[in-house]
């Protein structure tokens, strides 16, 4: 498989389109993906995305993500567990894969629940509020630096 990077989306992002469309916009996971798609194609690169509703799912996929040579990085939106899971930023410390963090919407404008990140301190790099294209972004921050 050519070099690629991973997207991963956590709990409840499968229901983008119709869930607070007010915060999170009309865009779907489906939208989100095929953009992520393009952006790396743009820069010779491939995607795989996964979408999770359970914690482990994503600590798994963050660990074969560190153990695969051929992955450049994780955009990782781990959607309600950024503000809550030790075990994924342990993931993230134990494989030593690169992530970049990515809201749709700025999580520190919002309820103080969200202002704490277990990822943040971990990530190279944090995208917030910039809705899907923030995934674009990342997309090309891991590709100018290691694609
Ligand atoms: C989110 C922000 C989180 O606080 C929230 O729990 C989500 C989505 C975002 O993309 O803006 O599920 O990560």
């Amino acid at each position: 498989m050519a070099r690629r990077i991973v997207v991963l989306n956590g709990p409840n992002l499968n229901l983008l389109g119709t869930r607070e469309p007010h915060i999170y916009g009309t865009g779907t996971l489906a939208d989100v993906e095929a953009l992520c798609t393009e952006r790396a194609a743009a820069h010779g690169l491939e995607v795989s995305c996964l979408q999770s509703n359970h914690e482990g799912e994503l600590v798994a996929a963050l660990q074969e993500a560190g153990a695969d040579p051929e992955v450049v990085g994780v955009v990782l939106n781990a959607a309600a567990y950024t503000h809550t899971s030790v075990a994924l930023l342990d993931a993230i410390k134990a494989t030593g894969v690169r992530v970049v963090e990515v809201h749709l919407s700025n999580p520190h404008a919002r309820e103080p629940f969200r202002h704490t990140s277990f990822i943040s301190p971990v990530a190279e790099m944090v995208v917030a509020g910039a809705g899907p294209r923030g995934y674009g972004y990342a997309i090309d921050h891991l590709a100018a630096t290691g694609g």
